[in-house]
Parts: structure tokens; C-alpha cells; sequence
């Protein structure tokens, strides 16, 4: 496995695998590797012949009073986890390498990100977009996984590959729990013990809301104040959304009909943690 820090170091080394006729399996991600990149870099390694891993905590994404400073980085721990999963290739630059000056075009993403965590994260998604169309450029990829934990990155990404003609195929990998329930994160290191006990609401909520429409609730409104209630019910987490739409167009339901998503955003004291579940009603 090769760690590479420069561009141009990185654009050799495709270019190289690409005349050799090589696919390429690429993960972006942030870094503090757990059990869901993990599976996105497993499926990576089975369906292509060459994996690339970046580790890039992108500051564009972050808001002002987000926690970009201290988001968890531990590449040494990455490092060993990488290579025991057989990647090829870890991209690793600096903030300086992949913005050396401040960047004179932004993406903006214009469609799915009025709601969700886009609502309460403006130009969230517009960071995501830009430092994907760079690591894109850079790396690309024949395939490019992602994992629906964050839906709505799923639904963005897939509008930024169409709208620009990547010729990428996105693979959305399913999320990936611990065994009480809580969908595995970075963040949720960042979760006190009392907290980190009473985050597992956010997955029975979603549960529960699933028993509620098999037993016949049509009202996503209904289902919606049902969540609410449970986790202000059993958690001290402050609620940042919980929301019903279509999926993946997310827009919002009268009544429940077709691949609808309930997504959901609480806010502990030191994270604020998401979680999802996509369900197709006939
Ligand atoms: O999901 C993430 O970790 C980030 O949003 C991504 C896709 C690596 C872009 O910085």
C-alpha cells in the first residue's frame, strides 16, 4: 500500500493503473475509519482491482460553529486498518495541497439540499460537491462508494455525477450498526457515556415508526410527532429534524406511498449524530 500526499504524485500512479487497463474502486472519506468504511472499502476491494482510500477532513463542508477543529484524525490507526483491508492506495493531502489559495469556483448544489441536514447546514453540500469534483478529477474512478447513513450526500452525489457526466458508477452501501442499534459514525466517540446509551433511541424510533406504517399509518405527520416524542421521551438530545420524504427526490408526502426515507438529527452535547431508514410501501 502506497500513501500519497501530492496531486501530481497521485495522478501518476492512476494514470499508470488506468494504461494498465485497471478499475478503480475509490472511498473518499474523512478519516477515523470504522466499521461502515470499512465495508465500503471491502465491497471496493471485490468489485474493482485497484482501491483508493482518501483521508481529506474537508474545512469547506464545515460551518463556522461546526467541528471541523476537532473532528476526530488518527492516521496511524487509519493507516493499519487500510492496509489490513488490502487498499492500494491511501490519498492523504493536506488542507494546503487541495486548497492552496482560496478557490475561485465553488460548486452549488441546487436541488435535495433544502431540507434534511442541508437545512441546517447552508453550503454544507456545496463543500461536499466541490471537494468531490477535485478528489473525482484526481482519482477518477470507474466506481465510487458511499454509504446511505448519509442519504442525502447519497442523493447530492448522484445529481454530481449525472449533472457533470462523470463517468463514475456510485455504489450506495448499506449502513452499518453496532449490535444495540446505532448506526456506526466517527462522531460517536465524541458521545458521553450517558449519552452514547441514550443514542440507540434514534434507531428504535426509526423502528418503531416502521412497526407503526406496517400496522397501517398512512400520516407521515402522525409518524413524525411519534418519533419526536420518543426520543425527547428517552434521550437529552436536542432534535434537529425529523423528517419524511420521497426518496430519493425528497420531497415531502401527503400520505406514504412508494421508496419514502424518515431521517433523523439529534443534536448530544458535544455531536450531533443522524440516522435513516429507506422503506418502500406498496
Ligand atoms: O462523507 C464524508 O466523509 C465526506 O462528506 C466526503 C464524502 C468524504 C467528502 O468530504
Amino acid at each position: 500500500m502506497k500513501v500519497i500526499t501530492a496531486i501530481k504524485d497521485m495522478r501518476t500512479e492512476i494514470l499508470k493503473q488506468k494504461g494498465l487497463g485497471k478499475t478503480i474502486g475509490f472511498v473518499p472519506t474523512m478519516g477515523f475509519l470504522h466499521e461502515g468504511h470499512l465495508s465500503l472499502i471491502s465491497q471496493a476491494r471485490q468489485e474493482n482491482d485497484i482501491v483508493v482510500l482518501s483521508i481529506f477532513v474537508n474545512p469547506l463542508q464545515f460551518g463556522p460553529n461546526e467541528d471541523f477543529s476537532t473532528y476526530p484524525r488518527d492516521f496511524n490507526r487509519d493507516r493499519s486498518l487500510a492496509e489490513a483491508e488490502k487498499v492500494d492506495y491511501i490519498f492523504y493531502p493536506s488542507v494546503e495541497e487541495m486548497y492552496p489559495y482560496v478557490p475561485s469556483v465553488k460548486v452549488v448544489v441546487q436541488e435535495r439540499t433544502d431540507v434534511l441536514c442541508g437545512k441546517s447546514r447552508p453550503g454544507h453540500f456545496d463543500g461536499v460537491a466541490t471537494v468531490l469534483t477535485k478528489l473525482f478529477t484526481i482519482i477518477m474512478p470507474t466506481r465510487a462508494y458511499f454509504g446511505k447513513k448519509d442519504a442525502q450526500q447519497v442523493a447530492v452525489v448522484d445529481g454530481l455525477i449525472s449533472d457533470f457526466n462523470f463517468p463514475i458508477e456510485l455504489i450506495a452501501v448499506d449502513i452499518i450498526r453496532e449490535a444495540d442499534g446505532l448506526a456506526k459514525s466517527s462522531r460517536n466517540v465524541n458521545l458521553i457515556p450517558e449519552e452514547r446509551q441514550q443514542a440507540t433511541v434514534l434507531y428504535r424510533s426509526l423502528q418503531s415508526a416502521k412497526n407503526t406504517i406496517d400496522h397501517g399509518e398512512q400520516n407521515p405527520a402522525n409518524l413524525i410527532c411519534m418519533i419526536s416524542e420518543m426520543i425527547n421521551r428517552e434521550s437529552n438530545g436536542q432534535i434537529d429534524y425529523v423528517e419524511i420524504f420521497s426518496y430519493p427526490q425528497l420531497k415531502p408526502l401527503e400520505n406514504l406511498n412508494g421508496t419514502i426515507i424518515i431521517a433523523i438529527a439529534v443534536k448530544f452535547s458535544k455531536v450531533r449524530l443522524i440516522d435513516n431508514l429507506i422503506i418502500q410501501i406498496d
